[in-house]
C-alpha cells in the first residue's frame, strides 16, 4: 500500500516575494539513503522498518521497483513527533532478480539493485539506471568492480545482464569516488566469499548510513566514513533485518537556508546535521549567513545581502553537486560576482536559462558558471529541469519581485518532502496549484 502523493503531473508551483522568513522547519530522511537502504533489504530474509523516510516521489518508485523483485512494502504515516513516514519491508526469500524496465528507467538508484542481487542470487536482469539528465552518468566503475569480485555482464542499450557463482572478495580501486559504485560494491561485498578492500570509496553520510544499517544487519564493514572501507563476506543466511532511522537530508537542509539567505530572517533547521554540511556552511558563512549550531539542528540568519563566493563543487567532504543550484540562485542576487565550478556533472547548468528568466546574470564558460549578482529577481513563469534546479527555482521565486510560477514540479516531487507545507510554514507565499482538468 502507498500512502500517495496526491500529485498531478501538471501541478504548479506558485510564490510570491516573501520574506523576512522566521519559524522552525523540521528536515526528513535524505533520499540519496532511504532508497540504498530499501535495496539492502534484498540482502536478508525478515521484516525491516525505516523510520524518517521522506514522502517523496522517489520512494514510490523504488518500493514498486522492489515489490516488482518481490518485496513487500507497506508505507504508513510517521507516529506523532516524528517526521516522515514508516516502510515496513518483508523479505520472504522468494526473490526474482530481474528488474522491470519501466521502473529502473526511472530512477537512478534502480542501479542499487545490482550489488545486493548479484552478491546474494548470483544473477541479475536490468535497465541502465534513469534519473536527472545531467549529461552522461556511466556505470563503468560498478562493473568494473563486480568485475574484479567475479562478475559477468552483457550491457546493451537496454540493460545489464551479470551473473556470478557466489562473488569473491577483491581489491577494489576507484578511478573516482563514486557513490553508486561504493554502494554496489559494498553490498555484494558483504556476502561475498573472503576480504574486500574498497579504496578511493566515496565518504557520504548517506554511505556511513548505509554501512550503518549493514553492520545492524550482522554485515562486518571496517572504515565507514573513510576513503578505504574493509569488508568481510558472511553468509546471507546469518543476516538479521532490522529496524533503522534514515540520516537527514543535508540538501533539503540546505534548501531551507537558501530560502531565508534570500529571503532574510533567522529560521530553525531541525534535525539539520551540521556535521554532515560542513563546507557548505563554510561557504554560506563566507557569504555572511549567520549560524548558531546544537546537536537537533542549525539556526540560520540571513544578512541585509549575501555576499559572492566562488564555489567548487566536490565529492564528500567538498560542496556536493546537488547544492549547486542553490548557491547560484543565492549569488543571482548577491553583491560582487562569484564563480561556480562544476567537477562532476559537466551538463548540471540546464536550470541557468531559467534563473536568466527571472534576471539573474550568469554566464556559463565549460564548466564554470559567472555569476554576477543582481540587487532584484522579477518574478516569472519557469519549469524544473531537474529535483535541485526545482528547488532552487523555487527558492529564487520567493526572492523575486511579483508571481514566480514554477512548472514540472514533478521533477522536486522526486525528492522534496512537502517543500510548500514546510516553506509556508516559514511564512513565505506559496502554494501548489492544480490545472482544471
Ligand atoms: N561516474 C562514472 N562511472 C561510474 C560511476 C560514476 O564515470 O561508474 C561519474 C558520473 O558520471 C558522475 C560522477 O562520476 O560524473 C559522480 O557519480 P556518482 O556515481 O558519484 O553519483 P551517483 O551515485 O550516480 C549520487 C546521487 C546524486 C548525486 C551524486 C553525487 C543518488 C540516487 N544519486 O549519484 O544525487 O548528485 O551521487 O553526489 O544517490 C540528486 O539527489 O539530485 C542527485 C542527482
Amino acid at each position: 500500500m502507498s500512502i500517495g502523493l496526491n500529485q498531478r503531473e501538471g501541478d504548479v508551483i506558485v510564490v510570491a516575494q516573501s520574506g523576512p522568513l522566521a519559524g522552525e522547519v523540521v528536515v526528513p530522511g535524505a533520499k540519496n539513503s532511504v532508497l540504498k537502504l530499501m535495496a539492502a533489504a534484498l540482502l536478508a530474509d525478515g521484516r525491516y522498518t525505516l523510520t524518517n523516510v521522506p514522502v517523496i516521489e522517489d520512494v514510490v518508485i523504488m518500493a514498486d521497483l522492489l515489490r516488482a523483485v518481490g518485496l513487500e512494502i507497506t508505507m504508513s504515516p510517521a507516529p506523532a513527533g516524528e517526521t516522515g513516514q514508516h516502510l515496513s519491508i518483508y523479505n520472504s526469500g522468494a526473490i526474482t532478480p530481474v528488474a522491470p524496465f519501466e521502473l529502473a528507467d526511472r530512477i537512478r538508484a534502480s542501479v542499487n539493485l545490482v550489488g545486493p542481487l548479484l552478491g546474494r542470487f548470483g544473477t541479475i536482469d536490468i535497465a541502465l539506471p534513469g534519473g536527472d539528465d545531467f549529461g552522461g552518468r556511466p556505470i563503468d566503475m560498478h562493473l568494473r568492480g563486480l568485475e574484479a569480485m567475479g562478475a559477468e555482464f552483457e550491457t546493451s542499450s537496454e540493460g545489464i545482464v551479470g551473473r556470478c557463482a557466489r562473488l569473491v572478495g577483491a581489491e577494489v580501486v576507484f578511478d573516482f569516488p563514486s557513490v553508486g559504485a561504493t554502494e554496489n560494491v559494498l553490498m555484494a561485498a558483504v556476502v561475498a566469499d573472503g576480504v574486500t578492500t574498497i579504496r578511493n570509496a566515496a565518504r557520504e553520510p548517506e554511505i556511513a548510513d548505509l554501512c550503518n544499517m549493514l553492520r545492524k544487519m550482522g554485515c562486518r564493514i571496517d572504515g565507514i566514513g573513510t576513503a578505504t572501507l574493509t569488508i568481510t563476506g558472511v553468509a546471507p543466511s546469518s543476516l538479521q533485518p532490522v529496524t533503522h532511522e534514515v540520516v537527514t537530508d543535508r540538501v533539503q537542509s540546505a534548501t531551507y537556508i537558501a530560502a531565508v539567505g534570500m529571503c532574510g530572517g533567522t529560521i530553525r533547521v531541525a534535525r539539520a546535521n551540521a556535521q554532515h554540511m560542513g563546507m557548505m556552511l563554510t561557504r554560506f558563512t563566507d557569504m555572511g549567513m549567520i549560524f548558531d549550531i546544537d546537536d537537533e539542528g542549525i539556526t540560520a540568519t540571513a544578512p541585509d545581502r549575501l555576499i559572492s563566493v566562488d564555489v567548487s563543487t566536490l565529492p564528500y567532504p567538498g560542496v556536493a553537486t546537488d547544492y549547486k543550484p542553490l548557491v547560484v540562485a543565492m549569488l543571482s542576487m548577491a553583491h560582487g560576482v562569484g564563480i561556480v565550478t562544476e567537477n562532476l556533472y559537466p551538463g548540471r547548468f540546464r536550470y541557468v536559462d531559467e534563473l536568466r528568466a527571472l534576471g539573474a546574470n550568469i554566464e556559463i564558460d565549460g564548466h564554470h558558471a559567472v555569476v554576477r549578482g543582481v540587487e532584484h529577481l522579477t518574478g516569472a513563469t519557469v519549469v524544473a529541469p531537474d529535483i535541485r534546479a526545482g528547488a532552487a527555482l523555487v527558492v529564487a521565486g520567493l526572492a523575486a519581485s511579483g508571481i514566480t510560477e514554477i512548472g514540472d514540479v514533478f521533477h522536486i516531487d522526486r525528492g522534496y518532502d512537502d517543500i510548500v507545507g514546510r516553506l509556508s510554514a516559514l511564512g513565505a507565499s506559496i502554494s501548489r496549484v492544480r490545472p482544471e482538468s
